[in-house]
C-alpha cells in the first residue's frame, strides 16, 4: 500500500509519525473516514465541512489548501487502485515537547491512507446486527471527530467478547450512538426517530444524507432523544456511517427488534443512500 504523510507518498513500511506528534501523546488530532464506492469518494464536500470544523473547534490548521487536498485524494486512490474501501484522513497539531499547553507555533501532521475493504455486500447489511447497551462514558465533545477513540474500542470490543457486534451507549437510558456509527429506529407508525444534533454525538455525514432521503421519499423523521426501551419495541432499527452506509439492527440486549430479521424500512433507506451515493 501507499500512503500520505506529510508532503510524500510512500510505502507504508516507511511511513512514520514522530513519536512527539500530539496525536501520540494527546489524541490531539482530527479525522475523517470516507466512503469509496466504484473508485469514487462519497460524500467528500460534507465530510471536507465536517473536517473543518473539528479543525476549527481544536484550532488547529489545515495543513494544506483544499484543492490540494482533494488532489491528494484522488492520487491515493489512483496509486491504490482502489475500488471499494475507505480513505482515512488524519490531521495532527503537530509535534512539541509534551506539555498539557497546546504549543502555539506546531506543523500540523497530515495522513492518509486507504483501506480496500466490501462495502456494498457484506454479511451485517444481509443479516442485521446483534447489539447490546452500555453507559456513554466518553468524553463531552463528540461532535468533534477526534482520534481519542479509546471508550468506543473497548466497548466494540467489549461486544465482540460477549458474541455480539456492537454495543448502543446511551446516557440515562437515552440512546447516544453505537461505538462508530449513529443510531436510529423506525417506530410502529413508520416514523423515523433520531437523536438530534448537539454536543454529545457526531454529525454524521451518513446520517444527514439518510434523513434527507428519507425526507425526500416520503417518510416522517423524528429528531429527538430516544431511550433504550423504546428502541426495544421498535418496528426496526440501524445504525448509520461512511462505512456501514445503513446496516440494520436486529437485536439489542437479547431483545429482537420487530421480527429480527433486517426491516423493509431500512433495506429501502439502505438501497437509496447507496443509489444515491454512486
Ligand atoms: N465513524 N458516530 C461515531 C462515534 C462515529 O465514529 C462515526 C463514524 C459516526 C458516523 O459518521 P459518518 O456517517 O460521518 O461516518 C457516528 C467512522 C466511520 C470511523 O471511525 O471509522
Amino acid at each position: 500500500r501507499t500512503v500520505y504523510v506529510n508532503g510524500q507518498y510512500l510505502p507504508e513500511a516507511e511511513a512514520s509519525l514522530s513519536i512527539f506528534d500530539r496525536a501520540v501523546l494527546f489524541a490531539d488530532a482530527v479525522y475523517e473516514v470516507a466512503a469509496v464506492i466504484d473508485g469514487a469518494l462519497v460524500d467528500y464536500p460534507a465530510h471536507q465541512q465536517r473536517l473543518a470544523r473539528s479543525l476549527k473547534e481544536l484550532g488547529i490548521p489545515l495543513p494544506v489548501d483544499p484543492d490540494a487536498l482533494l488532489d491528494i485524494h484522488h492520487e491515493l486512490l489512483r496509486k491504490n487502485a482502489l475500488t471499494e474501501g475507505l480513505i482515512y484522513l488524519q490531521v495532527s497539531r503537530g509535534c512539541a515537547d509534551r506539555n498539557f499547553l497546546m504549543p502555539h507555533k506546531a506543523t500540523p501532521s497530515l495522513v492518509l491512507f486507504t483501506q480496500a475493504m466490501p462495502l456494498l455486500d457484506t454479511v451485517a447489511a444481509t443479516n442485521g446486527l446483534r447489539v447490546i447497551s452500555r453507559p456513554d462514558m466518553r468524553w463531552g465533545r463528540r461532535d468533534i471527530k477526534t482520534t481519542q477513540l479509546l471508550f468506543a474500542s473497548m466497548m466494540k470490543t467489549e461486544a465482540v467478547a460477549a458474541g455480539v457486534d456492537d454495543v448502543w451507549l446511551h446516557e440515562q437510558g437515552m440512546v447516544t450512538e453505537a461505538s462508530s456509527s449513529n443510531a436510529h429506529i423506525i417506530n410502529d407508525a413508520g416514523v423515523l426517530v433520531t437523536r438530534p444534533l448537539s454536543n454529545e454525538i457526531l454529525h454524521g455525514i451518513t446520517r444527514a444524507a439518510v434523513l434527507d432521503y428519507a425526507a425526500e421519499s416520503g417518510m416522517q423523521v423524528e429528531q429527538r432523544t430516544f431511550s433504550l426501551e423504546e428502541a426495544k419495541t421498535a418496528r426496526e432499527a440501524f445504525i448509520t456511517s461512511a462505512t456501514a452506509f445503513v446496516t440494520p439492527v436486529v437485536e439489542i440486549d437479547g431483545v429482537a427488534i420487530g421480527t429480527g430479521r433486517p426491516g423493509p424500512a431500512t433495506q429501502r433507506l439502505r438501497e437509496l443512500y447507496i443509489l444515491r451515493s454512486r
